[in-house]
């Protein structure tokens, strides 16, 4: 019998944790339908156009099964078909929810033989063809759900689960391309001290707001100085959305992983819908496409 999976959009980062933070999105969603076969390896079909590898060992969701495969004992394949709601590039965790997905179909056609940090380590090869990177920030709230840390990825993932109270999230996506591979490759390599102890200090403090439900010290804590700075310049109408999204009440918020997209996080949906208006006079005052979502964490 096939399985039909919802994978789940994800922000990355959560501003201060580069790659160590990440959370699920109500919407959208990618919807996966998977099938073992006899025949070993994996078979991919797309429902939609976006121009994406079938060969498995170069597609996000191939990879991922190619892995998982190699530690199964049976001699099985996996037919797989995608269909895509989460745009590819678009920094909501498309590739993740690929990746994510398909390894959370083949464990339930299994019979959930895999723990959860497992189901991480394989997807992780999908995320790794897809930015050249093994993180794991979008791919452990996919499988998850909520927020979650991941406190090392080596030897293997170790990924906290945070009870986090309810946010509401707008996410705007401009339409302009920022590859994740690119967006790695201009981080500066070195950080200074006084940076590291301003992050680490937000890390912490925006771990212990979601734990303790203080909207407060979320919001104090949505500060990023290492990577936001560099990335930020890629994003046309960044400074105006942030800056318009706090004075329109937002807790704050910043880059959904290596963006394009933004996120800001609010209180309640009316101050969500505000942030949208912002994100709304932004980018039709830049002349530029964009999408944008008012959702929760999932
Ligand atoms: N943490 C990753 C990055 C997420 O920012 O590069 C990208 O998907």
């Amino acid at each position: 019998h096939p399985v039909t999976v919802l994978a789940p959009a994800t922000v990355a980062n959560v501003v201060c944790g580069f790659d160590v933070l990440g959370f699920a999105l109500a919407e959208p969603a990618d919807e996966l339908q998977l099938r073992l076969t006899e025949q070993p390896g994996v078979v991919i079909t797309h429902e939609d156009d976006f121009g994406l590898p079938t060969e498995p060992a170069r597609n996000v969701a191939g990879a991922a099964l190619l892995a998982m495969l190699r530690a199964v004992p049976e001699e099985v394949g996996v037919e797989i078909s995608i269909r895509k709601t989460i745009r590819p590039g678009s920094g909501i965790g498309s590739s993740a929810a690929s990746a994510a997905g398909a390894v959370v179909g083949l464990n339930a056609l299994l019979g959930n033989r895999f723990s959860q940090p497992e189901l991480v380590h394989y997807a992780m090869y999908g995320e790794e063809v897809a930015s050249g990177a093994r993180h794991a920030d979008n791919i452990a709230p996919a499988i998850y759900g909520g927020v979650t840390l991941i406190r090392a990825t080596l030897p293997s993932p170790d990924v906290v689960p945070l009870d986090a109270p309810p946010l509401f999230v707008t996410v705007v996506h401009p339409q302009i391309e920022i590859k994740t591979a690119d967006a790695r490759r201009i981080l500066r390599q070195e950080v200074p001290l006084r940076d590291a102890i301003r992050q680490w200090g937000n890390v912490g403090g925006l771990v212990a707001g979601l734990l303790q439900h203080d909207y407060a010290l979320i919001g104090r804590s949505l500060e990023d100085v290492v990577v936001e700075p560099v990335r930020s310049i890629l994003i046309p109408g960044f400074a105006e959305v942030k800056d318009g999204s706090r004075v329109a009440g937002a807790l704050g918020g910043g880059i959904s992983g290596s963006g394009p997209a933004l996120f800001m996080l609010s209180q309640d949906e009316a101050t969500a819908r505000a942030v949208e208006n912002v994100m709304h006079a932004t980018y039709q005052r830049l002349s530029l496409d964009y999408h944008t979502y008012v959702t929760t964490i999932h």
